[in-house]
């Protein structure tokens, strides 16, 4: 089997965050998704690995030729435009060839890799394996309807009156068929080529289209509150290690990850968190569910349940920041300009001034 990424799309819904950069290279737990994507296929056997990729193209590159010691065959493949998700298995035939294949998408993260799914499959007759998942909110989400012995009867896309709580997770499982079924369907009112209609296609046509259901957690990073949420859930999991310095005024929990050439100094730090490589932390407090990835720089300042990306700074910050999504080379501190903030998704080489309590 093979393993095909979709790297491209635009990323919109996590702006400005995105807007410099791909989202697929945001960390979870100090990981970029992408990277945790490669090695859950990785992990199932399969070292033959196509990464469709759009205008972001040369950083994915650049960080995946940099971040890999996956001993993976990786092969890129440009995408124009974001046409859709069935688009990007079109432009991939002359990679996939008669192989059958896993698709993944670059931003999903999901609970217990894809091993066992990916298992299933291989030993199976099934012209292709959807993963589905049970939701709280199916109307957000592309839904399955299955028939009484379970087969799949039809796929609808954010429906109003949802037939069923099961959502499709972003992996799709397929044979060759499916190059019929993306060259047979039309884009959809928003000029996409969508899956959900190239899988309908195969199941009218009667292929046997064979529903997986999920039982772990899956996270879609679409917006920043996904990413958040899939920052919390991978950082429960990670068995914490101590490679940096923690000094002796500090309090470090037992799920506390500290990366190499880290320091701690006179810090309080509660798990499950990360601190990234040659990051600092002083008289600081860090909460539970978050990660500081690499360079970075906590100084007097408290937060919680949120992702800083790299060479940001944070100093002198008189208020805990939460559920906040940080970008890179963002420098937050203390000001008297206006207006003041309590939460934020700061894009790359933002520079926020905050207005100090003894200033109001
Ligand atoms: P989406 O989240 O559906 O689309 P997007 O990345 O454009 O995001 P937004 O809605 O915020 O603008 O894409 C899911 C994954 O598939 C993501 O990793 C990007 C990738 N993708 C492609 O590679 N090609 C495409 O044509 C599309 C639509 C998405």
């Amino acid at each position: 089997m093979k393993g095909l990424i979709l790297s491209g799309g635009k990323g919109t819904r996590l702006y400005p965050l995105t807007f410099t950069s791909a989202k697929q290279l945001i960390p979870v737990a100090n990981k970029p998704v992408l990277f945790r994507v490669i090695e859950a296929i990785k992990d199932a056997g399969i070292t033959e690995i196509g990464i469709v990729v759009g205008d972001t193209a040369e950083e994915i590159k650049r960080a995946v030729r940099r971040g890999g010691r996956w001993d993976v065959d990786i092969t890129f493949i440009p995408q124009d435009a974001p046409l859709g998700l069935a688009h990007a298995v079109k432009i991939s035939e002359d990679f996939l060839g008669s192989d059958r294949f896993v698709m993944f998408l670059g931003d999903n993260v999901i609970q217990g890799g894809i091993s066992p799914l990916i298992a299933q499959f291989a030993e199976s007759h099934y012209n292709s394996q959807i993963v589905l998942t049970k939701v709280d909110q199916p109307e957000q989400y592309g839904v399955a309807e299955l028939d009484q012995s379970g087969r799949i009867v039809r796929l609808i896309e954010k429906p109003k009156d949802p037939p069923s709580d099961l959502a499709l997770v972003g992996i799709y499982m397929f044979d060759q068929h499916i190059f019929e079924a993306v060259k047979a369907i039309t884009p959809s009112w928003r000029g996409e080529l969508e899956i959900t209609d190239a899988i309908q296609w195969l199941v009218n046509q009667g292929y046997n289209v064979h529903p997986y259901i999920h039982r772990g957690w899956w996270i879609d990073t679409g917006r920043p509150g996904d990413m958040l949420e899939a920052n919390s859930l991978v950082l429960e999991e990670l068995t914490p290690t101590i490679d940096g310095y923690v000094d002796r005024d500090s309090e470090v929990d037992s799920r506390v990850t500290i990366e190499q050439g880290a320091e701690v100094i006179n810090s309080v730090i509660r798990g499950p968190a990360i601190i990234g490589r040659d990051t600092r932390l002083i008289n600081a407090y860090v909460g539970p569910f978050t990660s500081i990835y690499h360079h970075c720089v906590i100084e007097n300042a408290e937060i919680s349940r949120s992702i800083v990306l790299e060479n940001s700074q944070i100093r002198n910050i008189n208020r805990r920041i939460e559920d906040s999504l940080i970008g890179r080379n963002v420098t937050l501190h203390r000001s008297p300009i206006r207006p003041r903030a309590y939460k934020f998704t700061l894009g790359d080489f933002s520079n926020v001034g905050l207005l100090g309590d003894s200033e109001h």
